[in-house]
């Protein structure tokens, strides 16, 4: 890539630090779709990889059509088709600026030429997948709210933002948006309130940490990114949502699960992990000599990481330890 094409991928990702939820149109031309497709959206796409290999059902079980929504270069629809070319028959790609859907178009044409692209939302009787990418940094809550009926029209959703901490506390609360219409399949492990949304948390942000693939770290190309960029190739969070509609019918799992978050550190001896339960938010430490495995799996948890509550909370006696604080 070019000086000027990276000042301007430079610019681009200032403003979407900056902004307060608005910005306006910024798609100029095809020569910036085209920097940000090969810079941020690869790393979006990494995050994507993560959060579809973490899913709780498979993919070819989803519906046959996609919708992307906010499709800028079509990235998160051309990882999800990437990765599983066999399951879809058609995309619908979605965004205000029409530069940036006729460069998504063309991509996946040239990708998938057996996909169906349209630009029309499916009709009622078609079921879809709504997928949502990196879109609430620059989304005025009025134009969240306008988005609300398409969500709710949605088989399934599966939104994914980066894992700062208003980007996360959004979807948090948009759950209380969609609970009439659905359930909420992952990261959450039960279907009340996100324990997020409780006095006490408005630090706290539910977020994961994603892989970088192995090849990046031996890039010439990413090095350079991560040099003009700025950003650390080692930390990939991430926040995300997977809805399914209350329509479909489906066993939900127990709710005595925990969901391991970011943020967990390891200490000589025990792993202190934040959680996710339907008692709350828990910081708890847990002790290497219960079980190394789980130990060192805390250190380092993976998005699809898991547990039984007992499996993490009762001591060899069987009374709840008491090294686990609910906050
Ligand atoms: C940061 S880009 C993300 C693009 C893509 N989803 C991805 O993950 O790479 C945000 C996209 O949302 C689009 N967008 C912002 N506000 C929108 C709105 N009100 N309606 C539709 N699209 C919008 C922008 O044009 C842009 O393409």
């Amino acid at each position: 890539m070019d000086n000027s094409s990276w000042k301007r991928i430079q610019k681009l990702r200032q403003s979407y630090l900056d902004a307060k939820a608005y910005l306006p149109d910024y798609w100029q031309d095809d020569e910036l779709l085209l920097a940000y497709d090969e810079t941020l959206a690869q790393r979006i796409r990494w995050k994507w990889r993560a959060v579809l290999e973490a899913l709780p059902v498979p993919v070819s079980e989803l519906p046959k059509t996609i919708v992307d929504w906010g499709c800028g270069s079509g990235g998160a629809s051309r990882e999800l088709l990437h990765l599983h070319p066999e399951s879809f028959e058609k995309v619908v790609l979605l965004d205000r600026s029409t530069r940036a859907v006729k460069f998504a178009a063309r991509k996946v044409k040239d990708e998938h030429p057996k996909i169906t692209i349209d630009s029309k939302v499916p009709s009622s009787a078609e079921p879809f997948l709504l997928l949502i990418s990196h879109v609430l940094s620059e989304l005025p809550d009025e134009e969240l709210k306008k988005l609300l009926p398409l969500l709710r029209k949605a088989s399934h959703i599966l939104w994914v933002e980066s894992g700062r901490p208003q980007e996360s506390r959004k979807l948090s609360a948009l759950r209380e948006d969609l609970r009439d219409t659905h359930v909420f399949l992952a990261p959450c492990p039960h279907q009340n309130i996100c324990g997020m949304l409780s006095a006490g948390q408005e630090e706290n942000w539910c977020h994961f940490k994603a892989p970088v693939p192995k090849e990046v770290h031996l890039s010439a190309f990413w090095r350079e990114a991560s040099k003009q960029l700025g950003f650390d190739l080692r930390s990939l969070p991430v926040a995300y949502l997977f809805a399914q509609a209350r329509t479909l019918s489906l066993a939900l799992p127990s709710n005595d699960r925990v969901r391991i978050l970011g943020g967990s550190r390891q200490f000589k001896g025990y792993t202190r992990f934040h959680a996710c339960h339907i008692s709350g938010i828990v910081q708890a430490d847990f002790m290497k000599r219960k079980s190394k495995k789980i130990y060192e799996a805390l250190a380092e948890p993976a998005l699809d990481s898991l547990y039984e509550h007992r499996e993490l909370f009762s001591s060899e006696s069987g009374e709840d330890e008491s090294d686990a604080k609910v906050e």
